[in-house]
């Protein structure tokens, strides 16, 4: 069932989702994990683009996971695995990754947990993997703030410049950094390689 805020999500997140996907440069047999699905717009994007790879996707809420899966069933895709999980502790195996996307969800954490979660981010990507992360930067910040103290889970606190030590010292070097600006809202839009080995 397609909600309000659905509609209002697709209506400001739709670009920005399209220029992380482009950053992204998928092949058709990448794997793709996405940290914090929500209601799956991205996972029905990537879908297409990886027809002989695979995509999983994780989310704490099991609402938003009821959610991505219907609309993912509605593709015709079935490459896909959708699980519960905590980005804080991710249930996957290390270096399994070739690109993770992580969009508007770092919002929603406080900035204490952020190096927890990049060191997830860097033990799940394979040595040079992409980490594509898109934050909420600012514009509409009354209406933003509004929002956030009535759904602290969909709309979170801004986060900006402090995330690109975060991931490098988990272990990505950062390809780019730039601000998306769409409908009058301001996201960054961070592209990180991982770095090492393994
Ligand atoms: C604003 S929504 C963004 C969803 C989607 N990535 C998008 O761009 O539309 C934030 C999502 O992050 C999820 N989330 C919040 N904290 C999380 C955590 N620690 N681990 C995994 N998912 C989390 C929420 O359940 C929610 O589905």
């Amino acid at each position: 069932m397609t909600t309000a805020i659905d509609v209002l999500l697709l209506f400001i997140e739709r670009a920005p989702h399209t220029l992380a996907l482009e950053s992204a440069a998928l092949k058709s047999v990448d794997h793709v994990l996405e940290v914090a699905v929500g209601g799956g717009h991205l996972a029905a994007q990537v879908l297409p683009l990886i027809s002989k790879g695979w995509y999983d996707g994780v989310d704490l809420s099991p609402e938003m996971l009821e959610r991505a899966q219907q609309r993912l069933a509605r593709t015709s895709y079935r490459n896909y695995r959708l699980l519960q999980g905590d980005a804080r502790a991710l249930p996957l195996k290390t270096a399994s990754y070739n690109v993770l996307f992580s969009t508007y969800m770092l919002e929603l954490v406080p900035l204490t947990e952020i190096p927890r979660i990049c060191a997830e981010f860097a033990r799940v990507v394979k040595a040079g993997g992409r980490c594509v992360v898109l934050t909420y930067a600012g514009g509409f910040d009354s209406l933003w703030q509004w929002a956030y103290k009535h759904w602290p889970g969909i709309f979170g606190v801004r986060k900006g410049a402090e995330l690109t030590p975060l991931l490098q010292q988990a272990g990505f070097k950062i390809e780019t950094r730039s601000m998306v600006k769409c409908r009058g809202l301001l996201s960054q839009l961070l592209v990180a390689v991982r770095t090492g080995s393994t």
